[in-house]
C-alpha cells in the first residue's frame, strides 16, 4: 500500500490505491494481521471513546502480509503493557511513533517471556481464578510461532486461539 502526500493524502490517485490519512503526531500500528483492528481498539481503551484522532484501516493490501489492519492514534504514545497485549493479538504488527509527520522509531513488538496480568487463566480451578486468593496470573512464553503459553500457577498450556486477555 502507498501512502504519501502529508496531510491531505485522501484524494484519489491511482485506480485501486487506498489512501488513508497521514497524522502529524502520535502512534501508528501497522502490519496488524487482518480481521484484528477491533480487537487492538478495544486494548486501547478506544472503543470506550477518546478525544483525539483515530484512523483505521481494515483489509488493506500489503506486500508482506497480503492483507492488513492499521491502526493510528494521535497524540498517543502506548505504554509498555499496552503493547504486550497487542503482542498477543499482533505479533508481526510494527509500531510507528510519529513526530512532525515524520516516523522518528519504528519497532517490530516483541513478546516478553513473562505476562504478568495480562491473560486470564482458561482453568477454571486455577489459584488465579479464584477472587479470595487475588493473585494476579502469570505466564510463561514457551513458544511464539504458534503462541504457546503455561501458566506458572497450574501450568495449564494455552494456545494462540485461546487466550483471553483482560482488559
Ligand atoms: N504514517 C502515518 N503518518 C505519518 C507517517 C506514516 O500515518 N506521518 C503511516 C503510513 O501510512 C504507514 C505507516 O505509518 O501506514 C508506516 O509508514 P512508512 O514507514 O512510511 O511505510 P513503510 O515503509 O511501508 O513501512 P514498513 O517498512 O514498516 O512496511
Ligand atoms: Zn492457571
Amino acid at each position: 500500500m502507498s501512502e504519501s502526500g502529508g496531510a491531505n493524502a485522501n484524494a484519489k490517485k491511482g485506480a485501486g490505491e487506498l489512501k488513508v490519512s497521514k497524522i502529524r503526531r502520535g502512534t501508528v500500528i501497522d502490519h496488524i494481521p487482518a480481521g484484528m483492528a477491533p480487537a487492538v481498539l478495544r486494548v486501547l481503551g478506544i472503543d470506550r471513546g477518546v478525544s483525539d484522532i483515530v484512523v483505521m484501516a481494515m483489509n488493506v493490501r500489503s506486500r508482506s502480509l497480503g492483507r492488513k489492519d492499521i491502526v493510528k492514534i494521535e497524540n498517543r504514545v502506548i505504554d509498555e503493557e499496552t503493547l504486550q497485549r497487542i503482542a498477543i493479538i499482533a505479533p508481526e504488527a510494527t509500531i510507528n511513533i510519529v513526530e512532525e509527520y515524520q516516523i522518528i522509531k519504528k519497532d517490530r513488538i516483541s513478546l516478553p517471556r513473562e505476562l504478568h496480568g495480562v491473560l486470564k487463566c482458561p482453568n477454571r480451578y486455577c489459584i488465579t481464578n479464584d477472587p479470595q486468593e487475588g493473585v494476579p496470573t502469570l505466564f510463561l512464553c514457551e513458544r511464539e510461532k504458534p503462541l504457546e503459553l503455561r501458566c506458572h500457577y497450574c501450568e495449564g498450556l494455552v494456545r494462540g486461539e485461546q487466550v483471553e486477555l483482560i482488559l
